[in-house]
């Protein structure tokens, strides 16, 4: 089968990094290909050099047969090629119709922007992925999974014949998942070729038909997913035979050490639960259950209305972020690039920053020498490839991001 897009021995390196090294990947018409590989393996920059966002130090490009570079995304875009985003792109104070049809709003005959037609687009948009939301609706109000929904609409608005989605479910509920699969069902009937970057075996061995694994930047191999069991992927993911995935741990569960009676607050009411010594919890509900409100509360990032935590024997009450951490709550946040990191920071500066007691002197000296060596365990404990720890941290956000949510792969 002749393949709508051929990437061939792509090379690119950044500052420090040399992230693509010889990486291939070709996409078929009507049939959705998995990319996979370890967090840092390329599959972004890829999908950037693809879109012309970067441009490549070497390698060729094939759309539809021709040798081509694209100049940017919206050029990449304007020849049918789609692409969403493993960080969000919206703009949260305007609304999804707008954020949908951002720079290519309906204009009429007047000269105007046909508000009613974009609205209803945009609406349709929305029903064809099921969502229950209107298009008037501030994209800031909505939540990161519904966000995550806007983004595909976006994309499936430009009726692209190859369109790439960069860790799409990431946010997404097992229903938002669902709706999203069967849009991509109806993509590949109409002949569409779909790029799906993921960590989820089970999503890669239900949705897509090949398979193409990169490792440190190179290609190691395309097959058909009929042709490979989970356990087979990730070796040639990993590079290693896998002795246990889920290494089993014996643990016997201890004293309670967190018990939290009625407590209430914005979006949370009346919830006790216990947790104990060496414990792992899951809190399950749908979107706007108030599952990410209570871990709020608990931190101390929104206020307490009513109820009671004890922390083992002791009673405590958190009215900020600073009195969880005082008290050894911390909170990983679902939004890190809006509540977990500072992007005008190094990496150096957002791993020390909550902990900042730990390395001063008194008001305002820093210990600089056990900061850095505290930063560097960090960094080589989670392996997070960053030259220069000292650079912004805006342009290692995705390495970052992954390695806090701790996959399993
Ligand atoms: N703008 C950039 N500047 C410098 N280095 C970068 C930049 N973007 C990516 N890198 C580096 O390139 C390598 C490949 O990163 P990339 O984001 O493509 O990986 P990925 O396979 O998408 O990983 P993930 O599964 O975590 O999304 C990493 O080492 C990363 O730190
Ligand atoms: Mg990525």
């Amino acid at each position: 089968m002749q393949p709508l897009l051929q990437l061939t021995e792509i090379e690119k390196s950044f500052p420090g990094v040399k992230a693509l090294k010889g990486a291939s990947l070709a996409v078929y018409p009507g049939r959705v290909m998995a990319l996979v590989g370890e967090n840092g393996a390329g599959k972004s920059t890829m999908m950037k050099v693809l879109t012309g966002i970067y441009s490549r130090d070497a390698g060729s490009l094939r759309w539809l047969g021709n040798e081509t570079t694209f100049s940017g995304p919206k050029a990449s875009q304007e020849a049918g090629i789609g692409i969403i985003h493993q960080e969000l792109n919206l703009i949260p104070q305007l609304s999804v119709a707008e954020n949908i049809f951002l720079g290519r709003e309906f204009v009429n005959r007047m000269g105007r922007i046909d508000w009613k037609r974009m609205y209803a687009e945009a609406d349709a948009l929305l029903k064809r992925l099921n969502l229950r939301f209107n298009s008037h609706k501030l994209v800031g109000d909505l939540s990161i999974g519904d966000q995550q929904m806007v983004e595909i609409a976006k994309v499936l608005s430009f009726k692209s014949q190859v369109i790439i989605m960069d860790e799409p479910t990431d946010a997404l509920t097992d229903t938002e998942t669902l709706s999203l699969f069967h849009v991509i069902k109806e993509l590949k009937a109409q002949g569409c070729g779909i790029v799906y970057i993921s960590h989820r075996m089970k999503e890669i061995f239900e949705i897509c038909d090949d398979v193409t694994v990169f490792r440190d930047g190179q290609f190691i191999a395309e097959r058909a997913v009929s042709d490979l069991t989970e356990e087979s992927l990730i070796e040639m993911m990993v590079g290693r035979k896998l002795e246990d995935q889920y290494p089993h741990l014996e643990q016997a569960p201890g004293d309670v050490r967190l018990k939290v009676e009625n407590l209430s607050g914005p979006g949370v009411h009346n919830v006790s639960f216990c947790l104990r010594k060496g414990e792992i919890l899951g809190v399950s509900g749908l979107m706007g259950a108030g599952r990410t409100e209570l871990m709020k509360v608990l931190y101390g990032a929104l206020p307490r209305s009513e109820g009671k935590v004890w922390l083992g024997e002791r009673e405590i009450v958190t009215r900020s972020p600073q009195d969880g951490l005082a008290n050894g709550i911390v909170y990983i946040s679902e939004d890190r690039k809006r509540d977990g990191l500072v992007l005008g920071m190094s990496v150096k500066e957002n791993m020390s920053l909550t902990a900042l007691r730990y390395f001063s002197h008194g008001a305002g000296n820093l210990k600089h020498a056990a900061e850095q060596l505290a930063v560097g365990d960090f960094i080589r404990l989670f392996n997070v490839k960053t030259p220069p720890w000292n650079s912004p941290l805006a342009c290692y956000l995705a390495e970052i991001n992954k390695k806090w949510r701790l996959r399993a792969v």
